[in-house]
């Protein structure tokens, strides 16, 4: 499944995408709730000025009653720190509530996501570039949450700021607040207009995001060839493209969007200034009071502030739920390779493993396998030849269920292998290819990846059987050695034994081998090539290979061309047909591979 195929269509059904985010916020209920009331208090405290500078001019500069405003004196600024320092706590209690329980549903999304992540088969990573993986598992959780925690908390303390400030207009004068429901009203009407525009940007950065991601990480791997093809202009143009791209596109969204701000300010101002004008008319009548009038300047002014937030929390809120729609998205891609309920485990395998008319693709309708039959005996072996595209690497990924197949079946010990438990039909196979990921850590830990719990005895021995004991020993630090990511710190040779190492203290009954000498060199190949022989030794085993002694060896030899066994049988049989598939590679390969190989050993 193609991650930008997950449709973007729910990004407005706010309920639908919320109930979805329930299962993550519900643990954390209480806290989130608590942060999300105390917001209400931090909003409404806000009007809490404005009023004191009525009760102010009212009481204290026009005056009548002297020993009152003398009360109202000594209090006024008392309780104006004193509501402040409440406010001051509270603000701060929500802040570290809301981060609190933010970051505990990130993580909680986090968490699921990943584990999905490790439950994908490859043909999801075949399909989806690593920049797009990453920032779909790492940003969008946290970007969702936001919609469930900050935003909303923002949004509540806005209003409530909103509602306080607006209550202080109405107490001072209902004439004047005409002009501030004016003021708010045509606040909201652009925030609507740019929610579509909110989705599309949001949407569309995360994909130049997600590309930029990829070119890093090219960058960093493809290092090598960057600098041996000289391809640091090209990777640059590359980055080049994508900066104006993300350039442009924010532009566009600055354009767009960018006049929302001005836009209140002006409309700010028609406020401020019809209240001044008017303000003097019912001042002249009595209608309202000096104070009334101060009071009432100062929570327009103030409100100011909320109602343009508010603009900004909607389109952070509307960013948030496209993130909210693209995890739930991920959580509804399901890994096609699964067990099922009635998945059997297999112990270990006793018997064989059968290929029966196997039919295979990688892409809707175009085969790469068309009906390949075969079968393995336990501890017999069998070699996999032909030229290169014929499909050798696809039938030894189908064992371990790497792919699932379009028809036919695969058996081991006559159970199909989509009935048999994923995880023990892997415990039973080992594989080395021709190259091989090592870990970042030491040499001990990248072998332990084979049987977390074994002995000194069997780590020194599977060592010793790979070859790699002398080597080890000139290191200073020994088995202890940090090889470091992809295992840079060694050579092709030394790579593929600590490969073989980690197959080996796997100890499966069944091994597939992959090329895993061809891209050695004659000398490292004979000595990996011994270290495969001690892990061939016993076992049953799928080889593909280009040394004629590996295949020669075989209980049985298929050629497979075009996604087809042109023919099987062992060695000595297929070389009675001097016209047939395996004496023309035979003829044409091998021989020469071999002879250049004694002659070198002669040497
Ligand atoms: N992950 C993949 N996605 C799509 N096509 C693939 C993939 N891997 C291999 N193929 C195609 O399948 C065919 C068989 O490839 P492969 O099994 O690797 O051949 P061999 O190992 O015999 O050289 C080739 O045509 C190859 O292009
Ligand atoms: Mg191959």
């Amino acid at each position: 499944m193609k991650l930008n195929e997950v449709d973007y269509d729910k990004s407005f059904e706010y309920v639908y995408l919320y109930k979805r985010m329930w299962p993550y916020v519900k643990p954390y209920l209480f806290r989130g709730i608590l942060g999300i009331l105390i917001a209400i208090p931090v909003g409404l405290l806000d009007g809490i000025p404005a009023l004191a500078i009525k009760f102010y001019f009212d009481h204290v500069i026009n005056g009548a009653d002297s020993t009152f405003a003398q009360k109202v004196v000594a209090w006024i600024p008392i309780s104006i720190i004193g509501f402040a320092v409440i406010q001051g706590l509270l603000m701060y209690l929500n802040n570290y509530l809301n981060d609190w329980t933010g970051k505990k549903i990130t993580i909680g999304l986090q968490k699921d996501l990943f584990k999905k992540l490790l439950r994908f088969e490859p043909a999801f990573y075949d399909k989806n570039t690593s920049g797009l993986v990453m920032s779909r598992f790492l940003n969008d959780p946290g970007g969702a949450c936001g919609g469930i925690i900050t935003n909303l908390k923002d949004l509540i303390s806005t209003i409530c700021s909103s509602f306080a400030l607006v209550g202080v207009l109405i107490y001072t004068s209902w004439q004047l607040s005409i002009f501030a429901i004016f003021m708010l009203v045509s606040a909201f009407l652009p925030v609507t207009l740019i929610r579509k525009l909110v989705q599309r940007v949001s949407h569309e950065s995360m994909k130049i995001g997600s590309s930029v991601n990829t070119n890093f990480y090219e960058t960093f791997n493809g290092n090598r060839i960057i600098n041996s093809f000289n391809l640091q202009k090209y990777q640059f143009e590359k980055f080049l493209d994508q900066l104006i791209q993300s350039f442009n596109l924010s532009m566009g969204y600055s354009k767009r969007a960018g006049w929302l701000s001005p836009a209140m300010i002006v409309i700010g101002s028609f406020g401020i200034a019809g209240v001044m004008w008017y303000g003097n008319h019912l001042i002249l009548n009595k209608t309202i009071s000096t104070g009334s009038l101060f009071a009432f300047i100062t929570a327009l002014v103030l409100l100011y502030k909320p109602v343009r937030t508010l603009g900004n929390t909607m389109a952070g809120m509307q960013g948030s739920f496209v993130s909210m729609n693209r995890v739930v998205g991920l959580f509804d891609i399901e890994p096609s390779i699964e067990n099922h309920p009635e998945s059997e485990k297999i112990p270990t395998i006793k018997d064989s493993i059968k290929f029966e008319n196997v039919w295979f693709e990688y892409e809707e309708s175009a085969p790469v396998l068309k009906g390949i039959n075969f079968e393995v005996k336990i501890g017999e072996s069998i070699a996999l030849v032909g030229n290169s595209g014929g499909g050798k690497t696809t039938i030894a990924n189908l064992i371990p269920r790497f792919y699932d197949i379009k028809s036919g079946s695969i058996k081991i010990d006559d159970i199909d292998i989509r009935d048999i438990e994923l995880e023990s039909l892997r415990q039973n196979i080992a594989v080395v290819f021709q190259d091989n990921f090592l870990f970042s850590g030491t040499i001990k830990q990248n072998i332990l990846l084979g049987k977390f719990n074994a002995t000194d005895n069997e780590i020194h021995k599977a060592l010793k059987d790979s070859y790699l004991d002398e080597f080890i020993a000139t290191l200073p630090e020994g088995i202890d050695t940090e090889i470091r990511e992809r295992g840079v710190r060694l050579s092709g040779g030394q790579k593929q034994r600590l490969a073989i190492a980690r197959a080996m203290i796997k100890d499966a009954p069944v091994v597939i081998l992959d090329e895993a000498t061809s891209a050695l060199d004659n000398k490292s190949e004979a000595i990996v090539q011994k270290a495969l022989d001690k892990l061939m030794e016993n076992r049953t085993v799928i080889v593909i290979a280009h040394r004629l002694s590996t295949i020669q060896n075989a209980t049985r030899i298929a050629v497979v061309n075009h996604g087809e066994i042109a023919e099987i049988g062992s060695h000595d049989d297929l070389m009675c047909n001097p016209n047939g598939a395996y004496s023309t590679l035979y003829n044409a390969q091998f021989k020469f591979t071999e002879q250049t190989q004694e002659e070198l050993q002669e040497v």
